[in-house]
Parts: structure tokens; C-alpha cells; sequence
């Protein structure tokens, strides 16, 4: 069994928070143990939920095509969520909810060791970043943490609720294609940043 094989092992099972009364799955992610790309989205929804699997819905087509259009398959990235367990009626997680399970995300990045963790709208911005950023504001740069280059981008399900934000995000993956071109650039620390 692989670390993070054994790490998901240790958590299927969790009960940190009330999310695990009406869970069916931990979703815990999926994709290239190794991936140099990983992207983290929010929280599971109701086919998530079922399927054991995260960005499986409409959100995740649409995640899966982007992918496709800068030349990457899901099998070549790792895809996660902040937040494990679908919160009831795909409300927004709670701040205790991401507290509980923030650790859980930080084990996956490191056992992972991804060269750019790409955030998917403001909840994993936020959680990534440790700060109450607006993701209108920060996406199209890019942060260090830890050792790690964040890449905030707007979440797929944004799109599919307001359609004029298309473009945005077909620059957001645009971009990120021109960032791994490029390689290893310097990066804002996010404490240097007025966000709002
Ligand atoms: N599906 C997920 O797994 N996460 C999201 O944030 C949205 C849809």
C-alpha cells in the first residue's frame, strides 16, 4: 500500500465534524500520486458523494475538458477538495468544517509533493492561501506556501452558474500553461498582499 493509500485508509472513517452524519464517502481524491499539478476544488457534491469520486458532475466535465484543452489528462494530475464529505445541500463548508479537514488536505500535499497546487474558487483560495482572499482578486498570480506554488483559479461550477465567466476561466488555464512553460519563477508571498 502506497503512503497515501494508507493515509486514506486512516481517514475513510472520519468524524471530526457533524459532515459525517449525512456523508455517504470520505471523497478523498484522486489522480497521479505524484503529480506535478494538483488541483483543489471545494467540496463534494451529491455525485461525488455517491461515487466515491472527486468532480464527477457537471462541474467536473467541465474540469476534465479544460484539462484537455492545455493538454493534460485527469490521470495526469491529482484532484482533491478541501473539505472530505459533502456538506448537506452542497450549502457552503462551515469554518469548523475546513478547520477539521484542512489537515487532512496539507498530509495529501505532502505525501504528493505537487510543484503547483491550482485552488478552484474562493474556499480552497482561502484555505490554500490561509487568508480571506476574493478570488476575483487573486487569480492570475501565483503564491508561495510552504514550498508549494499556489495557483488561484475560478471554480468550473462558477462557470456553469454564470456563463459570461467563461473566458476568465479559459485564461486561468491558459495561464497556468504558460506558468509550467515557463517553470520555476519567483512568487508573491501572500502576507505581502492587501487583498481586498
Ligand atoms: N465537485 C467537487 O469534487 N468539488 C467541487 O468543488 C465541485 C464539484
Amino acid at each position: 500500500m502506497t503512503p497515501l493509500q494508507q493515509f486514506y485508509e486512516e481517514i475513510k472513517d472520519c468524524r471530526k465534524c457533524g459532515l459525517c452524519e449525512s456523508r455517504t464517502h470520505v471523497v478523498f481524491g484522486e489522480g497521479h500520486p505524484n503529480a506535478e499539478i494538483m488541483f483543489v476544488g471545494e467540496a463534494p457534491g451529491e455525485n461525488e458523494d455517491i461515487q466515491n469520486r472527486p468532480f464527477v458532475g457537471a462541474a467536473g466535465k467541465l474540469l476534465t475538458e479544460l484539462l484537455a484543452g492545455i493538454g493534460l489528462k485527469r490521470e495526469d494530475v491529482y484532484i482533491a477538495n478541501v473539505i472530505k464529505c459533502r456538506p448537506p445541500e452542497n450549502r457552503n463548508p462551515r469554518p469548523e468544517e475546513i478547520e477539521a479537514c484542512k489537515p487532512y488536505l496539507w498530509k495529501q500535499i505532502e505525501l504528493i509533493k505537487p510543484r503547483v497546487l491550482c485552488t478552484l474558487g474562493n474556499f480552497a483560495a482561502q484555505a490554500l492561501l490561509d487568508k480571506k482572499v476574493a478570488i476575483t482578486k487573486v487569480r492570475g498570480q501565483h503564491f508561495e506556501v510552504k514550498n508549494f506554488f499556489v495557483f488561484p483559479m475560478l471554480h468550473p461550477a462558477a462557470v456553469l452558474h454564470q456563463g459570461n465567466l467563461r473566458p476568465a476561466l479559459l485564461e486561468d488555464f491558459q495561464n497556468l500553461k504558460k506558468f509550467l512553460g515557463k517553470g520555476l519563477q519567483p512568487a508573491q508571498q501572500p502576507e505581502q498582499m492587501g487583498f481586498f
